[in-house]
């Protein structure tokens, strides 16, 4: 059941911290602070290329593993969306592996994809929430989400299990390739063992997004603004708020706004600005700056240094935990959550069942 929540993505959200640890602590050793995944049948340090597929929000997932992938195990990676990967069929390099991402495991166009990178001569890795699923069957190796079954059709607590294990599938990398110096993975899993509860934290500013959302639900147009990791969090707001609350969305890389959508912004255009203060915050606080100067409403998630910097140019401010850069996309995904499930609650849709929207894609 809903427990004493009125739709089961207000439930799901809030198990989040649960599932986080769930998920991490089948992968880590808090007395040594270490990283070991399932056997996947191979050497990781072999490991030259990694391709990372999935459709919506798993293919976000993906965006945000590039990101770290790249950053601390320095392995080119490639993302894309299955429909448009299973067509193109590209070329794929020996020895590369490739991850697919899919909560369902059945979804048509991840299952064609990984068929395709099979038959390519991939290391074939599925992250699925539901063990029994086809894409469990024909992986080579299977990282699983332990989010437990998820209701809702918007993904909320699978979202987090699969950054999770990206998360972790990073870091197992990044060391096995010695890419990074020992101690610095030690310090980035202790972040990680730390979200949960830095998780729990977050989630106590949901009546105060429910109040912020009710200021937004009459928008037409809202715009999701991030750079690096929160690059994807943007597209997977803009993408929670549409397909709930129906109010049309997009997310963008915040240097693209002068290259064409500022030309949206006015007063009617909240901007909601996901903005830790890591190493692209400057860089994220002048273009926020440039879409206030044309009168966009800006709501800001960011730490209490980057609200200092940057809270008196925005209409609301929430407050997140200061944590390492690296496990900030597991932490500002819950308050876009939360953001678009107020919304769409405040407007009457119907949050846990969409119009349009089936739970699992199993037709391309
Ligand atoms: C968004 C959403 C969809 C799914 C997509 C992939 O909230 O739920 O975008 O993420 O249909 O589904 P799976 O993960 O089952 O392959």
């Amino acid at each position: 059941g809903k427990g004493e929540h009125r739709h089961f993505m207000a439930k799901e959200i809030f198990e989040q911290p649960q599932v986080m640890g769930d998920t991490l602590n089948a992968m880590f050793n808090p007395a040594e602070r270490t990283i070991t995944l399932p056997d996947l049948g191979m050497d990781l340090k072999d490991i030259s290329r990694v391709t990372l597929i999935g459709c919506g929000t798993a293919s976000l997932a993906a965006s945000v593993a590039k990101y770290w992938i790249e950053h601390v195990a320095r392995v080119p990676v490639e993302v894309d969306v299955a429909s448009e990967f299973r067509y193109r069929c590209p070329p794929l390099p020996e020895g590369g592996v490739a991850l697919f991402i899919s909560q369902s495991g059945e979804t048509a166009d991840t299952l064609a994809a990984l068929r395709y990178a099979k038959s390519q001569g991939q290391r074939v890795i599925g992250v699925v929430n539901v063990p029994e699923s086809t894409i469990a069957r024909e992986a080579d190796a299977v990282l699983p989400t332990l989010a437990g079954p998820e209701i809702g059709v918007a993904a909320t607590k699978t979202f987090v299990s699969q950054l999770m294990v990206l998360a972790c599938f990073s870091l197992a990398l990044a060391e096995a390739r010695g890419a990074v110096a020992p101690d610095r993975v030690a310090a980035l899993s202790a972040a990680l063992a730390e979200v949960p509860s830095r998780a729990v934290e977050v989630l106590n500013h949901d009546k105060r997004i429910r109040d912020i959302a009710a200021d937004l639900a009459e928008a037409r147009d809202v715009l999701y603004l991030g750079r690096g990791t929160s690059y994807p969090l943007a597209l997977e707001g803009a993408l929670k708020l549409k397909e709930i609350s129906y109010i049309h969305a997009e997310g963008y890389a915040a240097g693209e706004m002068k290259h064409g959508p500022i030309a949206l912004i006015d007063e009617t255009v909240p901007v909601i600005v996901i903005a830790p203060s890591d190493g692209l915050f400057e860089k994220t606080a002048s273009n926020v700056q440039e879409v206030v100067a044309r009168g966009g409403r800006v709501v800001l998630f960011s730490d209490a240094a980057g609200i200092a910097r940057m809270g008196d140019t925005a209409l609301y401010a929430i407050e997140m935990p200061a944590v390492d850069p690296f496990v900030t996309p597991l932490l500002y995904a819950l308050p876009i959550q939360l953001l678009a499930y107020h919304i769409a609650v405040h407007k009457g849709t119907d949050v846990d069942q969409p119009r349009n929207l089936a739970k699992s894609v199993t037709v391309e």
